[in-house]
């Protein structure tokens, strides 16, 4: 623990710490603890860029939590939304009177976002609420239909903690600022 990634895994400065982010991610499963106390929350986690979070975010809250995935693809070849969100996997369960909670990686334009929270309601869950692990500090996003936020970040491309620049990075230990020059490819 405490350990910072390799110099060869790492390709920019470090904006958030391993500490930060375990410390983050006690504290958000703590309100969920508190808020969904004697239900059992559906976590949705968004692919592939929440797997990381969602995995340490489960074992922070105490409930019996249950879990679905769905994977979207919202940027092609480009590092920023182009607004067309597919979905390349659907969820397993019936969201039908759960409580859902959506775990995201980061919302940007918050494109992807709106899309996915307008299928899930269609999907008429008893509630439906939003878990950001990190959100663009602008004004494009309206950071009130967030439940939980973990961080606000400037708007650099960032890598790491399940955030990828052409699929690299995912498995760094904390969230850096990617560095100019690294040609950043497909994420998702
Ligand atoms: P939005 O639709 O513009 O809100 O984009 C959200 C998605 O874009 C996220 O779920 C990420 O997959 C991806 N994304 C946005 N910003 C970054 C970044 O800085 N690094 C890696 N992926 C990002
Ligand atoms: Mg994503």
């Amino acid at each position: 623990m405490g350990s910072a990634s390799s110099d060869f895994l790492a390709p920019g400065r470090v904006l958030i710490s391993e500490e930060e982010l375990a410390t983050r991610v006690r504290e958000i499963g703590a309100s969920i603890t508190a808020d969904y106390a004697g239900r059992a929350p559906l976590l949705i986690g968004v692919l592939k860029g929440a797997f990381m979070f969602m995995s340490d975010l489960a074992r922070a809250v105490d409930l019996p939590v249950e879990f679905d995935f769905m994977a979207v693809s919202s940027y092609g070849h480009s590092t920023r939304s182009s607004g067309v969100v597919r979905i390349v996997k659907d969820l397993d369960l019936d969201l039908a009177d759960r409580d859902v909670i959506l775990v995201e990686d980061i919302v940007d334009s918050g494109l992807t976002l709106n899309y996915l929270r307008k299928n899930l309601m269609s999907r008429n869950p008893a509630s439906l609420e939003v878990c950001a692990l990190l959100v663009r500090d602008s004004d494009v996003y309206d950071e009130t239909s967030l439940r939980y936020i973990g961080f606000r970040v400037p708007d650099d491309f960032l890598v790491g903690y399940g955030l990828d620049v052409a699929e690299r990075y995912r498995n760094l230990t904390e969230i850096r600022v990617l560095d100019q020059g690294v040609d950043p490819g497909a994420g998702s």
